[in-house]
């Protein structure tokens, strides 16, 4: 089943050009989108006061890296929700609510504690799931299934860029009524359809984070930096590298720097910078230029062609990427990371696809 591969985690890392491929077969048509789950539910969700986000570990993050281009194309507030926090706090939902539940398996007890709450609680339900016939894609009123291929790792690679991209042709499909946005839908179903071909490009760097996690093999902790479109990355990168690596690694917003993490920079600190071209670039570019002038140790993520820029003095390590549509560079910018903490694993002798204590469904509470 792993074929050529030595672990599932890196089959299913490596074999992301096809899942994504698979995400969007038949969904994107004559220039639009077409989500047979969705198409009798727009008109509601359109309607709805808000959009609220509910899923637990990587499935959370996705959802957090949806949530710029879903508010952003449909022009609707979108709030995160952790599902056992949601619990905890008996937060409030409402009727005018659209509640989308993020699960890979559709089976995680607290998400599926949350969405009978959210149902008692009158609000629409739709679901974003791997598992066609599982309890969360029965319970919901509607939902996609992101057709990635059964994932089998217990860290969760795959279905995390299957999952943004199902929830980008969600919000195409539910902003399509706006006129004026048609030219920017565009360009992101054109990303879209060049999305296979950069992740295929961005996965040549499989050498190149083997020996970059060979540098990193002997740290205690790994901060990774984020803001924007890719915050949801930053926090991604750090969950892949702390469950599988077993290596402390927090990812934080860029923004939030200067109001404690910046404690923490001295000359042996690994610090992941991630820097590609958007409209917080040049934020990022003076976070680097914060972090170089206090002797931090850098490692900048950034664009084709762009080392210079994020990086004049050459004094930092620096991964360049392929850039997409700015809004799904999200998907291109994980895979480095996804590569790293698997070499890192490798390299530090851990198991990858059975990480200690931990399971690939969390069934109970
Ligand atoms: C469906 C078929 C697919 C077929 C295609 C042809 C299924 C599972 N899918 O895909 O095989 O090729 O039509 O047009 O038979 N749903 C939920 N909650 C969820 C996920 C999905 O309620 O979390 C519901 C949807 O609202 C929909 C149904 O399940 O009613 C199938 O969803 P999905 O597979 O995403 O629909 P299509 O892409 O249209
Ligand atoms: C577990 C897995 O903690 O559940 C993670 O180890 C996963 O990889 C999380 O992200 C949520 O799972 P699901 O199936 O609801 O996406
Ligand atoms: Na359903």
């Amino acid at each position: 089943k792993k074929g050529s591969y030595d672990h599932f985690m890196q089959k299913e890392i490596h074999e992301q050009p096809h899942s994504l491929t698979t995400t969007m077969r038949g969904r994107l048509k004559d220039g639009g989108v077409l989500l047979g789950g969705l198409k009798e539910h727009l008109k509601t969700i359109r309607r709805c006061r808000r959009v609220v986000f509910i899923g637990c570990g990587t499935s959370y993050n996705a959802a957090l890296a949806a949530r710029p281009f879903v508010e952003e194309l449909t022009g609707i507030p979108v709030t995160m929700e952790v599902a056992s926090d949601l619990l905890d706090r008996q937060g409030p939902i409402y009727r005018e609510d659209t509640a989308v539940f993020v699960s890979q398996s559709g089976e995680t007890a607290d998400t599926l504690l949350a969405l009978d709450y959210a149902l008692e609680n009158g609000a629409l339900c739709v679901g974003i799931t791997n598992t066609v016939g599982s309890t969360l894609s029965r319970k919901t009123h509607c939902g996609v299934h992101i057709n990635a291929g059964c994932e089998i790792g217990v860290a969760s690679t795959k279905a995390y860029t299957s999952q943004i991209v199902a929830m980008a042709m969600m919000a195409l499909a539910i902003g399509s009524d706006q006129i004026s946005s048609q030219g920017r839908r565009n360009a992101i179903i054109s990303g879209l359809t060049r999305l296979p071909s950069c992740v295929s490009e961005v996965l040549k760097l499989d050498a190149e984070m083997k020996e970059l996690a060979s540098s990193l093999i002997d740290s205690e902790s790994l901060l990774v930096f984020g803001r924007g479109y890719n915050y949801a990355t930053a926090l991604e990168g750090a969950l892949k590298v702390k469950e599988v690596a077993l290596m402390h690694s927090e990812g934080m917003l860029a923004g939030e720097m200067k109001h404690g993490p910046l404690a923490l920079v001295d000359e042996n600190l690994p610090i992941i910078v991630i820097a590609t071209r958007d409209a917080c670039f040049s934020k990022q570019q003076s976070v680097i230029q914060q972090l170089l002038s206090r002797k931090g140790r850098l490692i900048v993520m950034c664009s084709k062609g762009d080392a210079s820029a994020v990086c004049p003095n050459g004094s930092c390590r620096v991964i360049e990427v392929p850039g997409v549509a700015d809004c799904l560079q999200p998907v291109i910018n994980i895979i480095p990371l996804q590569l790293l903490a698997y070499h890192l694993t490798v390299l530090r002798g851990f198991d990858v696809d059975q990480p200690r204590n931990l399971a690939k469904s969390v069934t109970t509470q």
